[in-house]
């Protein structure tokens, strides 16, 4: 495979698109298990997480539906600083159990700030399943329930990640060239 070129920046192969599938498919199968004669809801983060959304949904033999939210940061005036507000969230998540489903967990920030949000609203409970973890890079104490890859602290698009708007639709996961 080649490397490609989005913006300024070079980017090489890092991941094959089989083997995001074999693992999309391995965390499909796990909730299938886990949620087995229940009906979560699965809340997907854009924009990121539109293709494994799709991909691991589309897996899911329970019970379950979907529904998008864009969360939009804004600095308040709270000590807690930086604020996540969900844009689209029309469900009544009271009672539900809620599968986040995140493109990646960078610092945890995104999330941190999301998760009390829900928590108020009365959910039964609620699991995150990212399709990337950069442990290394996490700062605030958010755990992915299910997780695709672990990986190290660089940077990665492809299968919905972005690089200034560019690289969601390669199907494949490219890592930032530091050479
Ligand atoms: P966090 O709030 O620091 O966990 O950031 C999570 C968000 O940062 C993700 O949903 C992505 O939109 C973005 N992000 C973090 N790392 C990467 C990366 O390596 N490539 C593309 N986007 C990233
Ligand atoms: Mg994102």
């Amino acid at each position: 495979m080649e490397r490609i070129t989005l913006h300024d920046k070079c980017f090489v192969p890092f991941i094959t698109s089989t083997a995001i599938h074999e693992r999309v498919a391995l965390m499909a199968a796990a909730i299938n298990h886990d949620y087995k004669g229940r009906k979560p809801l699965l809340l997907a983060i854009l924009n990121g997480s539109f293709i494994f959304a799709a991909d691991l949904f589309r897996q899911l033999t329970i019970d379950a539906e979907i529904s998008f939210i864009k969360l939009s940061s804004y600095s308040g005036t709270t000590s807690a600083g930086q604020v996540a507000t969900a844009i689209g969230l029309a469900e009544d998540v009271q009672g539900r159990d809620i599968i986040i489903v995140e493109d990646i967990i960078d610092t945890g920030k995104t999330l941190h700030s999301f998760l009390p949000q829900l928590m108020q609203q009365g959910v039964a409970s609620v699991a995150i399943a990212a399709f990337l973890t950069k442990p290394a890079a996490l700062v605030y104490d958010v755990q992915a329930s299910y997780f695709g890859f672990a990986i190290e602290n660089r940077f990665v698009v492809g299968y919905g990640l972005d690089y200034n708007g560019l690289g969601r639709n390669v199907p494949s996961l490219f890592v930032l060239d530091e050479e």
